[in-house]
């Protein structure tokens, strides 16, 4: 992906023309949540979703303090139209076990990209700027105390350049939605790499402290 994708996407944005609309009389996290997922539901902005079987929105706590964001859907997430829940999804529940957190309660947790792309491909600059304002909505609506980038896209999405990972990773970054930010690796990379796991507990311990002493400072 060429840094002038980046740009261009915060070009757009600064311009308003990357926003999604919620309806008045939306009051609740969960409500403006569901709004955001049904317009999701029927999205067409990129060719993804005529190759896809589901949409994958996003699942867990939407009053958690820490949101998750992955890459984009595999083809299990795509079968049963849930995040992370093939043996990306079992290794990251180890990780998040390890330090006393549990998917359901303790996070949020989505993709940049909400339809899978075909055969697993890395996300297209287009795609991740057709589905960005689906993202963004989810972040501003949630507003996480911490936001966890697992892998490159999603790092690169949330930090808004490109960046080597390991200039992201170890030091709690400011994401563009003014929020901390804690990169990892992708859980998915961890299964190819296993000296990855280690690396990724290490961030899972910057993860834990960072939320504590953002908690303590409120
Ligand atoms: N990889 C991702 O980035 N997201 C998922 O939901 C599953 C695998």
């Amino acid at each position: 992906m060429s840094r002038k994708s980046f740009w261009q996407l915060l070009y757009l944005e600064s311009l308003g023309l990357n926003e999604v609309i919620l309806p008045e009389g939306v009051k609740t996290k969960a409500q403006a949540l569901e709004e955001v997922r049904r317009q999701v539901l029927r999205c067409t902005r990129c060719d993804l979703h005529k190759t896809k079987t589901h949409y994958v929105f996003g699942s867990g706590n939407p009053y958690a303090d820490l949101m998750f964001v992955g890459e984009a859907p595999g083809a299990e997430e795509d079968k049963k139209g849930k995040p992370f829940v093939g043996r990306a999804g079992q290794l990251l529940d180890r990780l998040l076990q390890e330090v006393g957190l549990n998917r359901e309660t303790d996070l949020y947790i989505t993709n940049v990209l909400k339809c899978r792309p075909p055969r697993n491909r890395d996300p297209e600059p287009g795609e991740i700027q057709a589905c960005f304002p689906y993202l963004k909505a989810q972040i501003q609506i949630l507003r996480p105390r911490l936001l966890v980038a697992l892998g490159r896209f999603a790092a690169w999405t949330l930090y808004g350049m490109q960046k080597k990972m390991s200039l992201l990773r170890m030091q709690v970054q400011q994401s563009k939605f003014g929020i901390p930010l804690v990169v990892t690796y992708h859980p998915a990379a961890a299964l190819r790499r296993e000296a990855l796991t280690d690396e990724m507990r290490r961030d899972f311990q910057l993860m834990v402290q960072t939320l504590e002493q953002l908690r303590q400072s409120s």
